[in-house]
């Protein structure tokens, strides 16, 4: 039975039920139980009215579903730490906060992280493939041989909480880490990573790691160019945004022996198509955006949105807002 004097919310996905039972204890909550993207259609169409947006990285929030919704929207809360899909400056015109979950998912992103560069540089995929495919008839000195990764050199691009917790890891494989980022960061010089110029880095690097957000300054930020820079040997990792890097860029530099190799959580677009060229080459892993998918760290981020959407709700500033500006 619908109670009318609570606030309606719309959450585009199912999350845990305990986040759930949150939620509806609130809330008159609408929920999308399809385990794919809302359709756009249905999105514009339920948002109406609502107080509460409980979105995921999957949804694009932009000025049409704010005024789809309309003036009684409180609060958007992103199930998620990057917020790109969310077009911030509009939510700020219209006085909506946004909410977002960050510092929860760092460690267990960058776990993440080491996991898809060891399996990329040592060839892991691959060689489980090849066991499975009855390929393994006796020991060959040079067979399914990779990179190391210890005592390599490693270069960061983006030294926010996921590239520092990266770069604390690395450290135990003695690797020389530079970085680069808008500006050198304070903290760097203690984890043993001095700051360069992309281009730099990119020619130094043994290992690229994508750390930083995707935003204006940053989208294609790794082009053609800049891969022409990195060694013929190179890896790049991405675990950050798909669209920083020109994936049509990295097929060719791969393609052409440019750089070594690439291992991607995320793709441009996601899902990549499972007929992309990229899928069919050895010297590359393609995840399904896994970054932070372990249950604990997905139930905490669920709880996060959960906390952020209740404070906006009761007109509460949000614990974790990404345009505190709209408090004024
Ligand atoms: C995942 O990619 C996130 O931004 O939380």
């Amino acid at each position: 039975m619908r109670d009318a004097t609570l606030p309606t919310v719309l959450v585009t996905r199912r999350v845990p039920q305990p986040v759930l039972d949150r939620i509806a204890a609130v809330a008159d909550m609408r929920l999308w139980e399809e385990d794919r993207p809302i359709p756009r259609e249905v999105l514009l169409d339920w948002v109406r009215g609502c107080a509460g947006l409980y979105s995921l990285l999957t949804d694009r929030v932009d000025e049409e579903v704010l005024r789809a919704a309309g003036p009684s929207l409180k609060v958007v809360s992103n199930m998620a730490v990057g917020y790109d899909n969310i077009d911030v400056p509009a939510c700020t015109a219209h006085g909506v906060p946004v909410g977002n979950t960050p510092g929860v998912l760092t460690e267990t992103t960058a776990d993440l992280t080491l996991a898809l560069l060891l399996a990329t540089a040592r060839r892991i995929v691959e060689a489980a493939e090849f066991v499975k495919a009855g390929r393994w008839v006796t020991w060959r000195p040079m067979e399914l041989t990779g990179q190391d990764v210890h005592g390599s050199t490693v270069g960061i691009i983006g030294m926010g909480r996921i590239g520092k917790a990266v770069a604390r890891r690395l450290r135990g494989f003695d690797c020389q880490i530079i970085y680069t980022d808008t500006q050198p960061d304070p903290e760097a010089g203690a984890l043993g990573a001095g700051y360069v110029e992309l281009d730099s880095l990119l020619k130094a690097s043994d290992f690229v790691l994508v750390h930083c957000p995707l935003n204006e300054q940053t989208r294609g930020l790794i082009g053609a160019r800049e891969l022409a820079l990195m060694k013929p040997t190179a890896v790049l990792i991405n675990t950050a945004r798909g669209p920083i890097v020109d994936q049509e860029a990295l097929l060719d530099a791969l393609q052409r022996g440019v750089i070594g190799g690439a291992g991607l959580d995320v793709t441009d677009p996601e899902p990549i198509p499972p007929d992309h060229p990229l899928l069919k080459l050895d010297n590359v892993v393609v995840l399904p955006h896994i970054g932070s998918a372990s249950v604990a760290t997905r139930t905490r981020m669920a709880h996060m949105a959960a906390d952020n959407l209740i404070a906006g709700l009761r007109g509460e500033r949000l614990p974790h807002c990404v345009n505190p500006e709209v408090y004024g």
